[in-house]
């Protein structure tokens, strides 16, 4: 292996390591987390995906400093992307979040959110999650 490789494949590893710490700590601050009152089944199912996916490792749901934007009041937000152009937060905005996060990124936020298979009524049901949250 010569020298270029060695560096790409340790800054790799560094960054990998970074990511995995991060998710682990946050992941250790959220274990407690806070759970507003939900109304409907299909919000209750969203937040069992969001556990389940492992989207609360990087998305607090009480405002709190994350790898990626905290979900609590999102859902309705203008939000600004990297390019400086804004984006409403709304159903089509989160769905595209999920299925294609490459699409627009949040200014202040790395790329680092890969993309979840996830149901059209798994999806509706993070939406509805996140849409409550908004609320309380
Ligand atoms: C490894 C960390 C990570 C995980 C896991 C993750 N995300 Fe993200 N997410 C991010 C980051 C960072 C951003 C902001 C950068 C960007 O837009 O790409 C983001 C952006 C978003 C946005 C847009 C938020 C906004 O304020 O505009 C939504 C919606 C979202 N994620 C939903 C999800 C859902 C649902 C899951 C679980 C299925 C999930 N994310 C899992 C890191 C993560």
């Amino acid at each position: 292996m010569n020298k270029k490789w060695m560096h790409y494949t340790v800054g790799t590893f560094l960054v990998l390591l970074l990511v995995v710490g991060l998710t682990l700590i946050i992941r250790t601050v959220n274990s407690d987390l806070q759970i507003p009152d939900l109304d409907n089944a299909l919000a209750e199912r969203g937040l069992e995906l969001a556990k389940s996916n492992g989207c609360v490792a990087c998305h607090s749901l009480d405002g709190g400093v994350g790898i990626g934007p905290t979900w609590l009041g999102m859902y309705g937000k203008t939000e600004t992307l990297v390019d400086g152009s804004t984006v409403v937060v709304d159903e089509d905005y989160i769905i595209e979040s999920i299925l294609r996060p490459d699409a627009k990124q949040v200014e202040g936020y790395e790329k680092v959110m890969v993309r979840s298979f996830l149901s059209g009524e798994e999806l509706q049901a993070l939406v509805e999650f996140t849409r409550q949250l908004a609320e309380q």
